[in-house]
This record gives C-alpha cells, sequence and structure tokens, in this order.
C-alpha cells in the first residue's frame, strides 16, 4: 500500500491509499477513482496536459516512481520542464525526476506527494 497526497493550490490536500505493484495504475486513474481535479486531455503521454510535480514523503524510500518513460522525456522537454542536461544528470546520478506525466507514472510502493 501506498499512500499518494495530492496537493493544489484550488483545491485542499487529498490523501488516498493506491494498490501498488500492480504496474498498471497511473496516478492519473488514481486522481479520477477518487475524484481528484487533475488536467487531462490524451492519456496516452502525448500532450502534457497532466503534468504535475511529485516528491517523496516517504523517510525510509526516497524514491518518486520508476523512471520516466520515453514519452515523458519528450513532452516534459518540448514544456520546458525539462532540459537535456536535467535528463542527461537523471541518467547518470541514476536521480528520479520530480516532473512526471500522471497518465504514464505508475504508483509505485511509496508515499508521495503529487502538485497539481
Ligand atoms: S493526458 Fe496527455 S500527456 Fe497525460
Amino acid at each position: 500500500m501506498a499512500l499518494v497526497t495530492f496537493s493544489s493550490p484550488e483545491y485542499r490536500d487529498k490523501t488516498v491509499y493506491a494498490v501498488a505493484g500492480s504496474h498498471t495504475q497511473t496516478i492519473l486513474k488514481l486522481a479520477l477513482e477518487n475524484k481528484i481535479p487533475i488536467n487531462f486531455e490524451c492519456e496516452d503521454g502525448e500532450c502534457g496536459t497532466c503534468v504535475v510535480k511529485v516528491s517523496s514523503i516517504d523517510k525510509k524510500h526516497e524514491r518518486m516512481g520508476g523512471p520516466l518513460t520515453e514519452k515523458e522525456k519528450t513532452v516534459l522537454r518540448e514544456t520546458g520542464k525539462l532540459t537535456a542536461e536535467d535528463l542527461e544528470k537523471m541518467i547518470v546520478d541514476d536521480l528520479p525526476s520530480e516532473w512526471r506525466l500522471a497518465c504514464q507514472m505508475i504508483v509505485r510502493d511509496e508515499d508521495i506527494r503529487v502538485e497539481y
């Protein structure tokens, strides 16, 4: 079980349980199931509408999801969230990205905050 806290300047924070390790539950699916009003359009990692900022609130495991998908890399670069240097550094230093696409990021067994 993972706890995912959705946070927005316009709404109150909402923390929900996620079934981790399903390999199919994305942050966007979890948000929709819990009536959290994240913006989205394509649901396929193409438009960048669902971009979110993810941070770890799990003191034991300071990771935020798996590595970026190829679609995320492309869209996050196109939208200016990440530069080529940022991406390079993440690969070299094996660092997670704080910027993610909610429709692409799979929930893992870790407690995270998702700002939308
Ligand atoms: S909804 Fe289009 S990239 Fe996620």
